[in-house]
């Protein structure tokens, strides 16, 4: 399933992203709304379980995400903001990180770090803002799916409709929640009309 966010709201942001005057804090904390926005969506009919709590009258069972059991996948450099905003609405939430940079000739990404908990029977967040030709989703959801998690959700700024098509065609069962779909890519496999690289603009190295 590809859901595409359609509140104004969000294609706003999504313009304040592709401006090119928005300076690295700015477009960080952008991408984190924005990754709020699609947390909101993604766990619209997530399951609650009860937890006995303190409060102030004593002891209580209130309903809770099971938050312990979600593990948020991050893929380094872009991803480090989404990263810290699902952590701001899920604190309690584990967290696992893959270092992947796309070579600019074959375009394929390669992996350089992984740092992954236990997934097994976890609902998996996976977060990277671009989705261009696919090939870094594919090859993070491949590592992720040998840890055997019990699901996961993929949750992208700015996609193009050839690496959305990718990313479906292999794994098809995962569920992926989206910003923006772009028109396409470039010959330097680049979203069009997209907002350049999303790792230099984040952190300074344009
Ligand atoms: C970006 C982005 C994805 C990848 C998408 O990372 O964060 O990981 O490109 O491209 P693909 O769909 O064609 O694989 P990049 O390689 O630019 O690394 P960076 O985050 O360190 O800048
Ligand atoms: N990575 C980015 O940051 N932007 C693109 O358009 C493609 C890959």
């Amino acid at each position: 399933m590809i859901y595409e966010l359609s509140n104004p709201l969000t294609k706003t942001l999504v313009t304040h992203l592709r401006d090119q005057r928005q300076d690295a804090i700015r477009f960080r904390h952008t991408i984190s709304e924005l990754t709020k926005q699609l947390v909101y969506e993604a766990l619209k009919d997530f399951p609650l379980i009860e937890r006995n709590i303190a409060v102030w009258q004593g002891d209580g069972a209130f309903f809770t995400i099971d938050e312990e059991n979600i593990m948020v996948v991050t893929v380094l450099r872009a991803g480090m903001p989404m990263l810290d905003s699902v952590m701001e609405l899920l604190p309690d939430a584990k967290a696992g990180f893959l270092a992947m940079k796309r070579d600019e000739t074959t375009h394929k990404s390669v992996l350089y770090y992984e740092r992954l908990p236990e997934c097994k029977g976890k609902t998996v967040l996976l977060v990277d803002p671009m989705l261009a030709t696919g090939g870094s989703m594919v090859d993070a959801l491949d590592l992720i799916k040998s840890r055997e998690p019990s699901r996961i959700i993929a949750l992208n700024i700015i996609g193009s409709p050839e690496g959305l098509g990718h990313v479906n065609s292999s794994h098809s069962d995962v569920d992926i929640y989206i910003a923006q779909i772009d028109e396409r890519l470039n010959d330097d496999k680049y979203i069009i009309p997209g907002l350049g690289d999303a790792g230099d603009r984040a952190y300074n190295t344009v």
